[in-house]
């Protein structure tokens, strides 16, 4: 049997904007992963498991845009192997559309099960790139920082077909993530700032333009560790998220929360209209802020490292 795993992710400065080849910074989130699980089966058949979305099937039954076929077919044909005999287990503890990288990291995750089972060794860059072609059938103009993110596990400073730059986390600081419970498609948000863009363009570009250089900003604060910048910052960019519309009751919900318990920046995390909000804490903080968020219906809290 072989088995692979990656990682979730949080964008801690610049989703959306990124499409628009603006800076974003996004890191890895270990606490949640997806882990795929290949077995020899006697047969001439590839059967799907993904129990997390109630699903069993075969590749050769399933539809022309199922993503989960899709990246075996192209890991299959990257590996230059029959996707045959062989039973494909899905597993995933990243809520699906809640802006943690679920698509991205069941994509990385397959890709490295069958590079592992047919032993091939598959760069960071190879499993990115695999991934990206799925994420383009998920929703249309992704910028890539998901897949990037995942498949090299590292901070990253990310800007759209430019080269992939790591950076150095001088002193950690704690995120706690909370989920609103609210599962929002990455693709519609992405289309409607789209169309919005298409009818404002001068607003939007104002916009993207803004939440870029909080990005720049926010790397040159982590580089010098002046973790205490963040908070105004997160703050900053989540004004910028509301003004583009992807912001929601339950995200504002739990940023208010967040910021009565003392957090020193919160933000939503990914396409927005659901999914997570992140916040800025420490020691004092983390448990009050977990706290709160409970008590105002988050469905699932999470603390994790940066560094
Ligand atoms: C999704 O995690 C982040 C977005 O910026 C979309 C993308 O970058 O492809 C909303």
């Amino acid at each position: 049997m072989s088995k692979a795993s990656a990682p979730g992710k949080i964008i801690l400065f610049g989703e959306h904007a990124v499409v628009y080849a603006r800076p974003a910074i996004a890191v890895p989130v270990f606490q949640v992963r997806a882990e795929v699980e290949l077995e020899r089966l006697e047969i001439e058949r590839l059967e799907i498991d993904a129990a997390d979305l109630d699903k069993r099937y075969t590749l050769q039954d399933a539809l022309p845009d199922d993503p989960i076929a899709t990246i075996i077919r192209l890991t299959c044909a990257r590996l230059n192997v029959e996707p045959n005999g062989l039973r494909v287990r899905v597993r995933s503890t990243i809520p699906i559309g809640g802006g943690l990288g679920s698509g991205a990291a069941v994509s990385v995750a397959i890709a490295r099960a069958f590079a592992q089972h047919f032993s091939v060794t598959l760069s960071a860059g190879e499993a990115s790139a695999l991934a990206f072609e799925v994420e383009k059938l998920h929703h249309g103009t992704p910028s890539g920082i998901d897949n990037t993110v995942i498949a090299f596990e590292q901070p990253v400073y990310f800007v759209r077909d430019q080269p992939i730059e790591s950076f150095r986390v001088a002193r950690p600081f704690t995120i706690a993530i909370a989920d609103t419970g609210i599962a929002a498609p990455t693709k519609i948000a992405v289309g409607d700032v789209r169309r919005a863009w298409q009818a404002e363009r001068a607003r939007y570009e104002s916009l993207f333009d803004q939440i870029g250089s909080i990005a720049q900003k926010a790397r040159a604060a982590i580089e010098r560790g002046n973790v205490e910048s963040l908070g105004a910052l997160m703050n900053a960019n989540q004004a910028l998220l509301r003004a583009l519309g992807v912001s929601s009751p339950e995200i504002e919900t739990l940023v208010d929360a967040a910021l009565r318990a003392g957090a020193s920046g919160v933000k939503l995390c990914g396409a927005g209209r659901g999914g997570n909000v992140i916040a800025l804490v420490d020691e004092v903080t983390q448990d009050k802020v977990a706290r709160a968020w409970r008590d105002a219906g988050a469905r699932n809290v999470i603390i994790t490292q940066v560094n």
